[in-house]
């Protein structure tokens, strides 16, 4: 009866929140969207009109956080580019380690999902899964997220922003974005969503 960790890590709108939702809750388990962290931070920030390129005024931000997981903010593009920016510093990433590996390391276990999570967070978890698909269905589905969610989104800026965040969450030096060693890779371009969770179940049983 050992713990089960499940880390699921990908690029901006892969699916891996929803596979990391649907993995909880057939595992039975606590999951943890560590974006929603960066975007708390990230959230503080803007509202102070504190600079994101200052790396103390983001680590500043990090102070006493609070995530309100239905606050429609922080899913603003503007929150989006400020946290993909401020995930860049390590001071920030630092202080927000041991709330995720707190998360992490309850007795039944969790999922957690984000961009590290396999390689720095958990890197022992028994379960991992890199989840990836292509910018562009990514870009597809971020549209009809923000729409359903009432905010306004065009496809060419949203498609610049995942290339821009692509690039800066896999070139950074701390923490970026890859394939973290064990991981299995779950493809999702050509899968709908009911496919891409049984997929990952599959791939979670094989790993357990
Ligand atoms: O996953 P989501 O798009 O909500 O994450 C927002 C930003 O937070 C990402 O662009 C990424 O730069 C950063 N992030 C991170 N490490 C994590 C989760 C998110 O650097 N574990």
């Amino acid at each position: 009866n050992r713990p089960i960790v499940i880390a699921v890590d990908g690029p901006a709108a892969s699916g891996k929140g929803t596979i990391a939702r649907a993995l909880a809750a057939h595992f039975g388990l606590p999951h943890m969207d560590t974006g929603l962290l960066y975007r708390a931070v990230a959230l503080n920030l803007w509202r102070w009109g504190g600079d994101p390129s200052s790396e103390f005024e983001a680590l500043r931000a990090c102070s006493a956080v609070g995530v309100d997981p239905d606050d429609p903010e922080l899913r603003s593009e503007a929150v989006s580019k400020y946290a993909s920016a401020i995930s860049a510093y390590p001071s920030v990433r630092a202080a927000l380690l041991e709330r995720q590996q707190e998360f992490a390391g309850q007795p039944k276990g969790a999922v957690l999902d984000g961009r590290d999570i396999g390689t720095v967070i958990a890197p022992d978890a028994p379960v991992k899964l890199f989840v990836t698909a292509s910018a562009e269905v990514r870009a597809q589905r971020r549209v009809r997220e923000l729409l359903a969610r009432g905010m306004p989104a065009h496809l060419e800026d949203v498609l610049l922003d995942i290339h821009a965040r692509d690039d800066r969450d896999s070139s950074r030096k701390t923490a970026p974005l890859r394939q973290a060693d064990g991981a299995l890779l779950l493809d999702t371009t050509d899968l709908d969503v009911d496919q891409s969770i049984a997929k990952a179940i599959n791939l979670a049983e094989e790993q357990l």
